[in-house]
Protein backbone atom coordinates (compact mmCIF):
# COMPACT_ATOMS: atom_id res chain seq x y z
CA UNK A 1 0.00 0.00 0.00
CA UNK A 2 1.34 3.84 -0.88
CA UNK A 3 0.90 5.96 1.62
CA UNK A 4 -1.29 8.74 0.87
CA UNK A 5 -1.30 11.50 3.95
CA UNK A 6 -2.01 15.24 4.37
CA UNK A 7 0.88 17.62 5.11
CA UNK A 8 0.04 19.58 8.54
CA UNK A 9 2.83 21.95 9.20
CA UNK A 10 5.44 23.29 6.89
CA UNK A 11 8.69 24.84 8.42
CA UNK A 12 11.65 25.78 6.52
CA UNK A 13 12.72 21.99 4.42
CA UNK A 14 10.50 20.08 7.20
CA UNK A 15 7.17 18.98 6.72
CA UNK A 16 4.67 17.32 8.95
CA UNK A 17 1.97 15.22 7.26
CA UNK A 18 -0.42 12.70 8.81
CA UNK A 19 -2.74 10.30 7.55
CA UNK A 20 0.98 8.27 6.72
CA UNK A 21 0.41 5.09 9.11
CA UNK A 22 1.65 3.20 5.39
CA UNK A 23 4.97 5.25 5.09
CA UNK A 24 8.57 3.62 6.02
CA UNK A 25 11.13 5.30 7.30
CA UNK A 26 13.49 7.18 4.94
CA UNK A 27 11.13 5.78 2.30
CA UNK A 28 10.83 8.87 -0.44
CA UNK A 29 7.67 10.45 -0.69
CA UNK A 30 5.81 13.16 -3.28
CA UNK A 31 5.00 16.66 -1.18
CA UNK A 32 2.52 19.22 -2.33
CA UNK A 33 0.45 19.43 -5.79
CA UNK A 34 4.31 20.45 -7.02
CA UNK A 35 5.07 16.98 -6.36
CA UNK A 36 8.42 18.10 -4.41
CA UNK A 37 10.70 15.47 -3.78
CA UNK A 38 11.02 14.37 0.23
CA UNK A 39 12.25 11.99 2.68
CA UNK A 40 10.52 10.53 5.55
CA UNK A 41 12.98 10.52 8.78
CA UNK A 42 11.21 10.29 11.49
CA UNK A 43 7.98 8.11 12.01
CA UNK A 44 5.38 9.00 15.27
CA UNK A 45 2.16 7.14 14.40
CA UNK A 46 0.56 8.13 11.85
CA UNK A 47 2.33 11.20 11.31
CA UNK A 48 5.87 11.52 8.89
CA UNK A 49 8.23 14.32 9.03
CA UNK A 50 9.65 14.62 5.87
CA UNK A 51 12.91 16.56 4.63
CA UNK A 52 11.52 17.95 1.65
CA UNK A 53 14.95 18.38 -0.98
CA UNK A 54 13.97 21.32 -2.69
CA UNK A 55 12.15 25.08 -1.85
CA UNK A 56 9.04 24.38 -0.07
CA UNK A 57 7.98 28.12 -0.35
CA UNK A 58 4.36 28.33 -0.74
CA UNK A 59 3.98 24.88 0.56
CA UNK A 60 0.43 24.96 2.42
CA UNK A 61 -1.30 22.58 4.94
CA UNK A 62 -3.67 20.15 2.85
CA UNK A 63 -1.71 19.91 0.18
CA UNK A 64 -1.27 15.63 -0.50
CA UNK A 65 1.91 13.47 0.27
CA UNK A 66 2.16 10.60 -1.68
CA UNK A 67 4.74 7.82 -0.76
CA UNK A 68 6.93 6.42 -3.50
CA UNK A 69 7.62 2.60 -2.00
CA UNK A 70 11.00 3.40 -2.23
CA UNK A 71 14.26 4.73 -0.29
CA UNK A 72 16.00 7.53 -1.52
CA UNK A 73 18.25 5.78 -4.01
CA UNK A 74 20.66 7.15 -7.30
CA UNK A 75 20.79 5.83 -10.51
CA UNK A 76 24.08 3.76 -11.18
CA UNK A 77 24.76 3.13 -14.74
CA UNK A 78 26.77 4.44 -17.60
CA UNK A 79 26.56 8.36 -17.93
CA UNK A 80 27.64 8.87 -14.75
CA UNK A 81 31.09 10.02 -15.08
CA UNK A 82 31.24 13.87 -16.38
CA UNK A 83 27.71 14.91 -14.54
CA UNK A 84 27.32 17.96 -12.03
CA UNK A 85 24.49 16.43 -9.67
CA UNK A 86 22.79 18.02 -6.98
CA UNK A 87 22.37 16.39 -3.61
CA UNK A 88 19.99 13.83 -4.76
CA UNK A 89 21.55 13.18 -8.41
CA UNK A 90 19.56 15.53 -10.66
CA UNK A 91 21.77 16.68 -13.36
CA UNK A 92 22.00 20.27 -13.12
CA UNK A 93 23.06 20.83 -16.36
CA UNK A 94 19.74 18.99 -17.46
CA UNK A 95 17.82 20.74 -14.76
CA UNK A 96 18.83 24.62 -16.30
CA UNK A 97 17.84 23.49 -19.91
CA UNK A 98 14.32 22.75 -18.27
CA UNK A 99 13.87 25.40 -15.68
CA UNK A 100 16.63 28.17 -16.42
CA UNK A 101 19.37 29.16 -14.01
CA UNK A 102 17.19 29.03 -10.88
CA UNK A 103 16.33 25.28 -9.92
CA UNK A 104 12.30 25.04 -10.73
CA UNK A 105 10.76 22.74 -8.27
CA UNK A 106 9.27 19.18 -8.88
CA UNK A 107 11.16 18.66 -11.71
CA UNK A 108 12.59 15.32 -12.23
CA UNK A 109 14.67 14.49 -14.82
CA UNK A 110 16.34 10.85 -15.51
CA UNK A 111 20.25 11.28 -13.40
CA UNK A 112 21.86 9.63 -17.20
CA UNK A 113 20.94 9.91 -20.61
CA UNK A 114 18.95 6.40 -20.82
CA UNK A 115 18.80 6.71 -24.97
CA UNK A 116 22.81 7.03 -25.53
CA UNK A 117 24.05 4.10 -27.13
CA UNK A 118 27.15 2.28 -25.53
CA UNK A 119 29.66 -0.30 -27.25
CA UNK A 120 28.98 -3.31 -25.22
CA UNK A 121 31.34 -6.33 -24.90
CA UNK A 122 29.80 -9.37 -23.47
CA UNK A 123 32.23 -11.65 -20.67
CA UNK A 124 29.68 -14.34 -20.43
CA UNK A 125 27.73 -16.56 -21.78
CA UNK A 126 24.73 -18.57 -21.62
CA UNK A 127 24.53 -21.41 -19.66
CA UNK A 128 27.02 -19.76 -17.16
CA UNK A 129 26.18 -19.29 -13.38
CA UNK A 130 26.35 -15.52 -12.28
CA UNK A 131 26.61 -14.22 -8.85
CA UNK A 132 26.03 -10.67 -7.01
CA UNK A 133 28.66 -8.47 -8.67
CA UNK A 134 29.67 -10.57 -11.55
CA UNK A 135 30.47 -8.73 -14.47
CA UNK A 136 28.09 -9.62 -17.71
CA UNK A 137 30.33 -7.47 -19.59
CA UNK A 138 31.72 -3.53 -19.75
CA UNK A 139 31.04 -0.53 -22.13
CA UNK A 140 33.83 2.70 -22.56
CA UNK A 141 31.92 5.00 -20.45
CA UNK A 142 34.61 7.58 -21.24
CA UNK A 143 38.04 7.35 -22.59
CA UNK A 144 39.30 6.78 -19.19
CA UNK A 145 36.66 4.89 -17.84
CA UNK A 146 36.05 1.11 -18.59
CA UNK A 147 32.61 0.28 -16.85
CA UNK A 148 31.91 -2.47 -16.30
CA UNK A 149 28.24 -3.57 -16.02
CA UNK A 150 27.85 -5.69 -12.99
CA UNK A 151 25.01 -7.69 -11.42
CA UNK A 152 23.67 -6.04 -8.78
CA UNK A 153 24.32 -6.97 -5.32
CA UNK A 154 21.13 -7.47 -4.05
CA UNK A 155 19.94 -9.72 -6.87
CA UNK A 156 19.42 -13.48 -6.54
CA UNK A 157 22.18 -14.34 -9.40
CA UNK A 158 21.42 -17.72 -11.72
CA UNK A 159 21.94 -19.17 -15.08
CA UNK A 160 22.74 -16.86 -17.64
CA UNK A 161 19.26 -17.38 -19.56
CA UNK A 162 20.07 -14.95 -22.78
CA UNK A 163 22.86 -12.15 -23.91
CA UNK A 164 23.02 -9.35 -25.86
CA UNK A 165 26.00 -9.70 -28.47
CA UNK A 166 28.68 -7.15 -28.96
CA UNK A 167 27.05 -4.04 -30.07
CA UNK A 168 25.60 -1.09 -29.61
CA UNK A 169 22.65 -0.74 -26.84
CA UNK A 170 21.25 2.40 -24.50
CA UNK A 171 20.32 1.48 -21.00
CA UNK A 172 16.91 0.41 -21.37
CA UNK A 173 17.80 -2.43 -23.72
CA UNK A 174 17.14 -6.09 -22.07
CA UNK A 175 20.83 -6.97 -21.97
CA UNK A 176 20.63 -10.28 -20.03
CA UNK A 177 18.29 -12.70 -18.23
CA UNK A 178 19.36 -14.49 -15.52
CA UNK A 179 17.33 -17.65 -14.14
CA UNK A 180 16.77 -18.67 -11.09
CA UNK A 181 14.29 -21.49 -9.71
CA UNK A 182 12.29 -20.87 -12.79
CA UNK A 183 12.12 -17.49 -13.14
CA UNK A 184 13.90 -15.06 -15.14
CA UNK A 185 14.98 -11.77 -14.29
CA UNK A 186 15.92 -9.41 -17.03
CA UNK A 187 18.97 -7.48 -16.51
CA UNK A 188 19.51 -3.71 -17.76
CA UNK A 189 22.99 -1.54 -17.78
CA UNK A 190 21.76 0.26 -14.90
CA UNK A 191 20.52 -0.52 -11.36
CA UNK A 192 19.85 1.97 -7.96
CA UNK A 193 20.60 1.47 -4.91
CA UNK A 194 19.55 3.21 -1.62
CA UNK A 195 21.89 5.80 -0.68
CA UNK A 196 21.68 4.85 3.22
CA UNK A 197 22.74 1.77 2.75
CA UNK A 198 26.84 0.74 1.81
CA UNK A 199 27.31 -1.22 -0.64
CA UNK A 200 28.83 -5.12 -0.05
CA UNK A 201 31.97 -6.47 -0.78
CA UNK A 202 33.57 -9.56 -0.49
CA UNK A 203 36.27 -8.90 1.83
CA UNK A 204 37.84 -6.01 3.23
CA UNK A 205 41.51 -5.64 3.23
CA UNK A 206 44.10 -3.33 5.75
CA UNK A 207 45.06 -0.38 3.99
CA UNK A 208 48.67 -1.17 2.89
CA UNK A 209 48.97 0.79 -0.27
CA UNK A 210 49.33 4.61 -0.24
CA UNK A 211 47.10 6.90 -2.25
CA UNK A 212 49.84 8.62 -3.82
CA UNK A 213 48.33 12.59 -4.25
CA UNK A 214 52.23 14.05 -5.40
CA UNK A 215 52.20 16.56 -2.61
CA UNK A 216 54.92 16.36 -0.57
CA UNK A 217 53.91 17.21 3.29
CA UNK A 218 51.38 14.64 2.69
CA UNK A 219 53.10 11.67 1.01
CA UNK A 220 56.06 11.55 2.98
CA UNK A 221 54.95 12.73 6.24
CA UNK A 222 51.61 12.11 6.84
CA UNK A 223 50.24 9.77 4.22
CA UNK A 224 46.86 8.62 3.67
CA UNK A 225 46.37 4.91 2.18
CA UNK A 226 44.37 3.49 -0.53
CA UNK A 227 40.67 2.81 1.29
CA UNK A 228 41.58 5.22 3.99
CA UNK A 229 40.01 8.28 5.50
CA UNK A 230 41.64 12.15 5.92
CA UNK A 231 40.40 15.33 7.36
CA UNK A 232 41.46 18.93 5.99
CA UNK A 233 40.48 20.94 8.78
CA UNK A 234 41.29 24.58 8.88
CA UNK A 235 39.92 28.38 9.33
CA UNK A 236 38.75 30.92 6.62
CA UNK A 237 41.21 30.58 3.50
CA UNK A 238 44.11 28.32 4.90
CA UNK A 239 43.86 26.31 2.15
CA UNK A 240 41.33 23.48 2.28
CA UNK A 241 39.82 23.50 -1.31
CA UNK A 242 43.17 24.06 -3.26
CA UNK A 243 44.29 20.81 -0.96
CA UNK A 244 41.26 19.41 -2.28
CA UNK A 245 42.03 20.37 -5.72
CA UNK A 246 45.62 18.79 -5.60
CA UNK A 247 44.04 15.34 -4.38
CA UNK A 248 41.51 14.93 -6.78
CA UNK A 249 43.99 16.34 -9.52
CA UNK A 250 46.72 14.26 -8.72
CA UNK A 251 45.93 11.10 -6.72
CA UNK A 252 46.50 7.89 -8.40
CA UNK A 253 42.93 7.24 -8.77
CA UNK A 254 40.70 6.10 -11.56
CA UNK A 255 37.65 7.83 -10.56
CA UNK A 256 37.31 11.18 -8.60
CA UNK A 257 33.73 12.01 -6.68
CA UNK A 258 33.44 16.11 -5.74
CA UNK A 259 31.07 16.93 -3.56
CA UNK A 260 30.84 20.35 -2.97
CA UNK A 261 28.67 20.97 0.19
CA UNK A 262 27.25 24.07 1.37
CA UNK A 263 30.17 26.04 0.06
CA UNK A 264 29.51 29.74 -1.38
CA UNK A 265 27.88 29.70 -4.52
CA UNK A 266 30.61 31.98 -5.99
CA UNK A 267 33.67 29.07 -4.67
CA UNK A 268 31.36 25.93 -6.16
CA UNK A 269 31.42 28.23 -9.26
CA UNK A 270 34.74 28.25 -9.53
CA UNK A 271 34.78 24.24 -9.07
CA UNK A 272 31.83 24.16 -11.99
CA UNK A 273 33.88 26.05 -14.14
CA UNK A 274 37.13 25.12 -13.60
CA UNK A 275 36.98 21.43 -13.38
CA UNK A 276 35.37 21.06 -16.95
CA UNK A 277 38.31 22.57 -18.07
CA UNK A 278 41.42 21.21 -16.48
CA UNK A 279 42.80 18.21 -17.84
CA UNK A 280 44.13 15.03 -16.89
CA UNK A 281 47.92 15.65 -15.96
CA UNK A 282 48.78 11.69 -16.57
CA UNK A 283 46.46 11.22 -19.98
CA UNK A 284 45.99 14.83 -21.58
CA UNK A 285 42.42 13.74 -21.47
CA UNK A 286 39.90 16.34 -19.62
CA UNK A 287 39.49 15.68 -16.13
CA UNK A 288 35.93 15.33 -16.24
CA UNK A 289 36.36 12.01 -18.21
CA UNK A 290 36.79 10.44 -14.28
CA UNK A 291 35.17 12.51 -12.43
CA UNK A 292 31.53 13.15 -11.04
CA UNK A 293 30.67 16.45 -8.76
CA UNK A 294 28.24 16.86 -6.24
CA UNK A 295 27.06 20.08 -6.14
CA UNK A 296 25.24 22.22 -3.40
CA UNK A 297 25.75 25.40 -2.21
CA UNK A 298 24.69 27.56 0.55
CA UNK A 299 21.88 28.65 -1.21
CA UNK A 300 20.40 25.68 -2.27
CA UNK A 301 17.65 23.93 -0.21
CA UNK A 302 19.47 22.65 3.15
CA UNK A 303 17.96 18.66 3.03
CA UNK A 304 19.96 18.01 -0.40
CA UNK A 305 22.93 18.99 1.02
CA UNK A 306 22.70 16.81 3.57
CA UNK A 307 22.00 13.56 1.06
CA UNK A 308 24.72 14.71 -1.02
CA UNK A 309 27.61 13.30 0.58
CA UNK A 310 25.72 9.74 0.49
CA UNK A 311 24.92 10.16 -2.70
CA UNK A 312 28.55 11.14 -3.58
CA UNK A 313 29.95 7.78 -1.70
CA UNK A 314 27.07 5.09 -3.24
CA UNK A 315 28.45 6.23 -6.67
CA UNK A 316 32.18 6.26 -5.05
CA UNK A 317 31.46 2.20 -3.88
CA UNK A 318 29.85 1.38 -7.17
CA UNK A 319 32.78 2.49 -8.90
CA UNK A 320 34.45 0.70 -6.90
CA UNK A 321 33.12 -2.51 -7.15
CA UNK A 322 33.94 -2.20 -10.96
CA UNK A 323 37.61 -2.79 -9.42
CA UNK A 324 38.96 1.15 -9.26
CA UNK A 325 40.35 3.33 -7.09
CA UNK A 326 37.81 6.21 -6.29
CA UNK A 327 39.08 9.16 -3.84
CA UNK A 328 36.03 11.15 -2.68
CA UNK A 329 36.58 14.33 -1.28
CA UNK A 330 33.93 16.55 0.22
CA UNK A 331 34.41 20.39 0.52
CA UNK A 332 32.72 20.47 3.77
CA UNK A 333 31.45 18.53 6.24
CA UNK A 334 30.96 21.13 8.52
CA UNK A 335 28.19 23.18 6.18
CA UNK A 336 26.89 19.50 6.01
CA UNK A 337 27.07 18.70 9.54
CA UNK A 338 25.45 22.15 9.39
CA UNK A 339 22.69 21.10 7.26
CA UNK A 340 22.12 18.23 9.77
CA UNK A 341 21.94 21.04 12.51
CA UNK A 342 18.99 22.70 10.96
CA UNK A 343 16.63 19.88 10.19
CA UNK A 344 16.96 18.62 13.86
CA UNK A 345 16.46 22.44 14.98
CA UNK A 346 13.29 22.28 12.57
CA UNK A 347 12.14 18.75 14.20
CA UNK A 348 12.76 20.38 17.30
CA UNK A 349 15.38 17.37 18.62
CA UNK A 350 16.86 18.13 21.96
CA UNK A 351 20.14 19.38 21.10
CA UNK A 352 23.65 18.50 22.06
CA UNK A 353 27.08 20.19 21.56
CA UNK A 354 26.13 23.97 19.81
CA UNK A 355 23.12 22.73 18.63
CA UNK A 356 24.44 20.07 16.68
CA UNK A 357 21.97 16.56 17.02
CA UNK A 358 23.39 14.27 19.28
CA UNK A 359 23.44 11.77 16.49
CA UNK A 360 26.18 13.82 14.20
CA UNK A 361 28.71 11.53 15.45
CA UNK A 362 27.18 8.93 14.53
CA UNK A 363 26.14 10.20 11.41
CA UNK A 364 30.20 10.89 11.06
CA UNK A 365 31.05 7.56 11.65
CA UNK A 366 28.30 5.74 9.29
CA UNK A 367 30.32 7.92 6.94
CA UNK A 368 33.77 7.32 7.06
CA UNK A 369 33.27 3.90 7.47
CA UNK A 370 32.15 3.57 4.03
CA UNK A 371 35.60 3.77 3.13
CA UNK A 372 38.02 1.04 2.24
CA UNK A 373 39.96 -1.06 -0.09
CA UNK A 374 37.68 -4.29 -0.93
CA UNK A 375 37.93 -7.43 -3.06
CA UNK A 376 34.42 -6.94 -4.54
CA UNK A 377 31.87 -9.39 -4.93
CA UNK A 378 30.97 -11.39 -7.83
CA UNK A 379 34.07 -12.49 -10.71
CA UNK A 380 36.59 -12.15 -12.22
CA UNK A 381 38.44 -11.25 -9.02
CA UNK A 382 38.96 -7.46 -8.27
CA UNK A 383 40.41 -5.27 -5.99
CA UNK A 384 38.96 -1.42 -5.77
CA UNK A 385 38.58 1.29 -2.97
CA UNK A 386 37.14 4.24 -1.62
CA UNK A 387 39.06 6.44 -0.34
CA UNK A 388 37.09 9.46 1.34
CA UNK A 389 38.71 12.79 2.23
CA UNK A 390 36.88 15.90 3.87
CA UNK A 391 37.13 19.02 4.80
CA UNK A 392 35.89 20.58 8.07
CA UNK A 393 35.60 24.48 8.51
CA UNK A 394 35.47 25.70 12.48
CA UNK A 395 35.32 28.38 12.70
CA UNK A 396 37.82 30.79 14.21
CA UNK A 397 40.19 27.55 13.49
CA UNK A 398 38.90 26.29 16.84
CA UNK A 399 39.62 22.47 16.87
CA UNK A 400 37.61 21.79 19.89
CA UNK A 401 34.20 22.52 17.97
CA UNK A 402 32.26 19.19 17.79
CA UNK A 403 32.48 18.51 14.19
CA UNK A 404 36.45 18.51 14.07
CA UNK A 405 36.43 16.58 17.22
CA UNK A 406 33.95 14.11 16.29
CA UNK A 407 35.24 13.24 12.86
CA UNK A 408 38.90 13.10 14.71
CA UNK A 409 37.47 9.58 16.13
CA UNK A 410 36.91 8.26 12.89
CA UNK A 411 39.57 9.33 10.71
CA UNK A 412 42.97 8.41 10.18
CA UNK A 413 44.53 11.11 8.97
CA UNK A 414 44.64 14.67 10.54
CA UNK A 415 45.64 17.38 7.95
CA UNK A 416 45.79 20.43 10.33
CA UNK A 417 45.70 23.36 8.82
CA UNK A 418 47.33 26.24 10.26
CA UNK A 419 46.55 29.69 9.85
CA UNK A 420 49.62 31.12 11.07
CA UNK A 421 51.26 29.23 7.92
CA UNK A 422 49.19 30.46 6.09
CA UNK A 423 49.07 33.87 7.02
CA UNK A 424 53.16 33.95 6.44
CA UNK A 425 52.67 32.31 2.81
CA UNK A 426 53.92 28.73 3.90
CA UNK A 427 51.62 26.56 1.66
CA UNK A 428 50.08 23.78 1.70
CA UNK A 429 49.85 25.47 5.46
CA UNK A 430 49.43 22.10 6.86
CA UNK A 431 51.01 22.30 10.22
CA UNK A 432 53.95 19.53 10.72
CA UNK A 433 53.79 19.46 14.58
CA UNK A 434 49.68 18.98 14.62
CA UNK A 435 49.03 16.58 11.82
CA UNK A 436 49.45 12.82 12.18
CA UNK A 437 49.04 9.96 10.08
CA UNK A 438 47.86 6.97 11.06
CA UNK A 439 48.47 4.67 7.79
CA UNK A 440 52.51 5.18 8.28
CA UNK A 441 53.37 1.78 10.13
CA UNK A 442 50.66 0.08 6.96
CA UNK A 443 52.20 1.48 4.16
CA UNK A 444 55.97 1.24 5.24
CA UNK A 445 56.60 -2.25 3.26
CA UNK A 446 54.97 -0.52 -0.11
CA UNK A 447 57.66 2.50 0.03
CA UNK A 448 60.47 0.07 0.62
CA UNK A 449 59.41 -2.54 -1.92
CA UNK A 450 58.65 0.22 -4.91
CA UNK A 451 60.74 3.27 -3.75
CA UNK A 452 63.83 2.76 -0.90
CA UNK A 453 63.90 0.22 1.56
CA UNK A 454 65.05 3.21 3.93
CA UNK A 455 62.58 4.91 3.37
CA UNK A 456 60.71 5.15 6.91
CA UNK A 457 63.71 5.50 8.64
CA UNK A 458 64.53 8.34 6.44
CA UNK A 459 61.28 9.96 7.52
CA UNK A 460 61.85 9.44 10.78
CA UNK A 461 65.08 11.48 10.83
CA UNK A 462 63.51 14.19 8.81
CA UNK A 463 60.56 14.30 11.51
CA UNK A 464 62.63 13.92 14.07
CA UNK A 465 64.85 17.22 12.87
CA UNK A 466 61.85 19.19 12.45
CA UNK A 467 60.80 17.86 16.04
CA UNK A 468 63.70 19.28 17.65
CA UNK A 469 63.53 22.34 15.83
CA UNK A 470 59.74 23.23 17.32
CA UNK A 471 61.76 22.47 20.92
CA UNK A 472 64.49 24.78 20.32
CA UNK A 473 62.23 27.34 18.99
CA UNK A 474 61.53 27.83 22.36
CA UNK A 475 64.78 28.52 23.62
CA UNK A 476 65.56 30.65 20.98
CA UNK A 477 62.53 32.83 21.36
CA UNK A 478 63.61 33.85 24.74
CA UNK A 479 67.17 34.01 24.89
CA UNK A 480 68.23 34.57 21.09
CA UNK A 481 69.93 31.56 18.32
CA UNK A 482 73.48 32.48 19.79
CA UNK A 483 72.27 31.05 22.84
CA UNK A 484 72.54 27.37 20.74
CA UNK A 485 75.44 25.49 20.60
CA UNK A 486 76.05 24.64 16.75
CA UNK A 487 74.95 21.70 16.48
CA UNK A 488 71.66 22.93 17.80
CA UNK A 489 71.29 25.85 15.29
CA UNK A 490 72.87 23.00 12.63
CA UNK A 491 69.28 21.89 13.54
CA UNK A 492 67.47 24.90 13.01
CA UNK A 493 69.28 26.04 9.74
CA UNK A 494 67.77 22.17 8.17
CA UNK A 495 64.95 22.85 9.73
CA UNK A 496 64.57 25.69 7.76
CA UNK A 497 65.68 24.03 4.64
CA UNK A 498 63.24 21.69 4.64
CA UNK A 499 60.37 24.21 5.46
CA UNK A 500 61.63 25.31 2.35
CA UNK A 501 62.54 22.61 0.00
CA UNK A 502 59.91 20.06 1.16
CA UNK A 503 57.48 21.16 3.08
CA UNK A 504 56.30 24.32 0.90
CA UNK A 505 54.92 23.24 -2.34
CA UNK A 506 53.36 25.83 -4.99
CA UNK A 507 50.34 23.85 -6.26
CA UNK A 508 50.24 27.04 -9.15
CA UNK A 509 53.91 25.86 -10.38
CA UNK A 510 53.77 24.06 -13.16
CA UNK A 511 56.90 21.49 -11.74
CA UNK A 512 56.45 21.98 -8.05
CA UNK A 513 52.63 21.07 -8.39
CA UNK A 514 52.92 17.16 -8.20
CA UNK A 515 56.37 15.53 -7.41
CA UNK A 516 57.14 11.78 -7.85
CA UNK A 517 57.41 9.77 -4.83
CA UNK A 518 60.84 8.76 -6.13
CA UNK A 519 61.67 12.54 -6.05
CA UNK A 520 60.39 13.13 -3.00
CA UNK A 521 62.48 10.39 -1.58
CA UNK A 522 65.50 11.99 -2.95
CA UNK A 523 64.69 15.59 -1.31
CA UNK A 524 63.99 14.02 1.93
CA UNK A 525 67.56 11.75 1.73
CA UNK A 526 69.43 14.92 1.03
CA UNK A 527 68.61 17.33 3.57
CA UNK A 528 68.69 14.17 5.82
CA UNK A 529 72.17 13.42 4.86
CA UNK A 530 73.03 17.32 4.83
CA UNK A 531 72.40 17.08 8.40
CA UNK A 532 74.39 14.07 9.46
CA UNK A 533 76.75 15.09 7.01
CA UNK A 534 76.92 18.55 8.74
CA UNK A 535 77.30 17.32 12.15
CA UNK A 536 80.23 15.13 11.36
CA UNK A 537 81.89 18.31 9.52
CA UNK A 538 81.28 20.00 13.14
CA UNK A 539 82.62 17.08 14.99
CA UNK A 540 85.83 17.19 12.81
CA UNK A 541 85.98 21.23 13.58
CA UNK A 542 84.74 22.69 10.48
CA UNK A 543 82.48 26.02 11.36
CA UNK A 544 79.39 26.47 11.48
CA UNK A 545 79.55 29.27 8.91
CA UNK A 546 81.53 26.81 6.27
CA UNK A 547 78.57 25.05 5.93
CA UNK A 548 76.22 27.61 5.72
CA UNK A 549 78.26 29.12 3.02
CA UNK A 550 78.03 25.58 1.15
CA UNK A 551 76.62 26.55 -1.91
CA UNK A 552 74.88 23.69 -3.32
CA UNK A 553 72.20 24.85 -0.46
CA UNK A 554 70.66 26.92 -3.39
CA UNK A 555 70.64 24.21 -5.12
CA UNK A 556 68.68 21.67 -2.45
CA UNK A 557 66.33 24.75 -1.70
CA UNK A 558 65.64 25.01 -5.27
CA UNK A 559 65.49 21.45 -6.74
CA UNK A 560 61.96 20.90 -5.91
CA UNK A 561 61.24 23.60 -9.13
CA UNK A 562 64.10 23.26 -11.02
CA UNK A 563 64.38 19.20 -11.59
CA UNK A 564 61.78 17.42 -12.80
CA UNK A 565 60.16 14.45 -12.51
CA UNK A 566 61.94 12.64 -14.86
CA UNK A 567 65.72 14.09 -14.44
CA UNK A 568 66.39 12.21 -11.74
CA UNK A 569 70.24 11.99 -12.60
CA UNK A 570 70.32 15.75 -11.94
CA UNK A 571 69.48 15.08 -8.00
CA UNK A 572 71.89 12.67 -8.09
CA UNK A 573 74.63 14.92 -9.59
CA UNK A 574 73.44 17.47 -6.57
CA UNK A 575 74.24 15.10 -4.04
CA UNK A 576 77.49 14.49 -5.45
CA UNK A 577 78.16 18.03 -5.40
CA UNK A 578 76.85 17.90 -1.88
CA UNK A 579 79.57 15.08 -1.09
CA UNK A 580 82.23 16.89 -2.30
CA UNK A 581 81.79 20.13 -0.81
CA UNK A 582 81.23 18.97 2.75
CA UNK A 583 84.52 16.73 1.45
CA UNK A 584 86.04 20.51 0.36
CA UNK A 585 85.19 22.04 4.31
CA UNK A 586 86.17 19.13 6.42
CA UNK A 587 89.51 18.86 4.32
CA UNK A 588 90.96 21.83 4.74
CA UNK A 589 90.51 21.64 8.51
CA UNK A 590 92.89 18.34 8.67
CA UNK A 591 95.19 19.84 6.80
CA UNK A 592 95.88 22.98 8.46
N1 LIG B 1 49.38 24.73 -1.93
C1 LIG B 1 49.18 26.03 -2.23
N2 LIG B 1 49.99 26.65 -3.09
C2 LIG B 1 49.83 27.96 -3.38
N3 LIG B 1 48.86 28.72 -2.88
C3 LIG B 1 48.00 28.17 -2.01
C4 LIG B 1 48.11 26.79 -1.64
N4 LIG B 1 47.14 26.52 -0.74
C5 LIG B 1 46.44 27.66 -0.58
N5 LIG B 1 46.95 28.66 -1.34
C6 LIG B 1 46.48 30.07 -1.38
O1 LIG B 1 45.51 30.29 -0.36
C7 LIG B 1 44.29 30.77 -0.89
C8 LIG B 1 43.10 30.25 -0.09
O2 LIG B 1 43.00 28.85 -0.25
P1 LIG B 1 41.60 28.08 -0.22
O3 LIG B 1 40.58 28.77 -1.04
O4 LIG B 1 41.90 26.67 -0.55
O5 LIG B 1 41.22 28.22 1.31
P2 LIG B 1 39.98 27.57 2.06
O6 LIG B 1 40.49 27.05 3.34
O7 LIG B 1 39.26 26.64 1.17
O8 LIG B 1 39.10 28.88 2.31
P3 LIG B 1 37.55 29.01 2.71
O9 LIG B 1 37.55 28.93 4.21
O10 LIG B 1 37.19 30.35 2.19
O11 LIG B 1 36.83 27.88 2.06
C9 LIG B 1 44.31 30.32 -2.33
O12 LIG B 1 43.55 31.15 -3.16
C10 LIG B 1 45.79 30.38 -2.67
O13 LIG B 1 46.15 31.68 -3.04
MG1 LIG C 1 37.27 26.55 0.55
Amino acid sequence: MTARGKIVWVSGPAVKADGMSEAKMYETVTVGEARLIGEVIRLTGDVAFIQVYESTSGLKPGEPVEGTGNPLSVLLGPGIIGQIYDGIQRPLKELSKKSGSFIGRGITTSPVDMTKKYHFVPSVSVGDDVIPGTVIGTVKETDLIDHSIMVPPDHAGGKIKSIVSEGEYDLETEMAGIEKDGKTIPLKMYHRWPVRQPRSYHTKYDPTVPLITGQRVIDTFFPIAKGGTGSIPGGFGTGKTVTLHQIAKWADSQVVVYIGCGERGNEMTEVLVEFPHLKDPRTDKPLMDRTVLVANTSNMPVAAREASIYTGVTIAEYYRDMGKDVVLVADSTSRWAEALREMSGRLEEMPAEEGYPSYLASRLAEFYERAGRVRALGSPERNGSVTLVGAVSPSGGDFTEPVTTHTMRFIKTFWALDAKLAYSRHYPSINWMNSYSGYLADIAKWWGENVSKDWLDTRSEAYGILQREDTLKEIVRLLGPEALPDEEKLILEVARMMKIGLLQQNSFDDVDTYCSPEKQYKLLKMQVDFYKRGQQALKEGAELADIRAMPVISGLLKAKMDIKDDEMPKLDELAGAMDEQYKGITGVKVAS
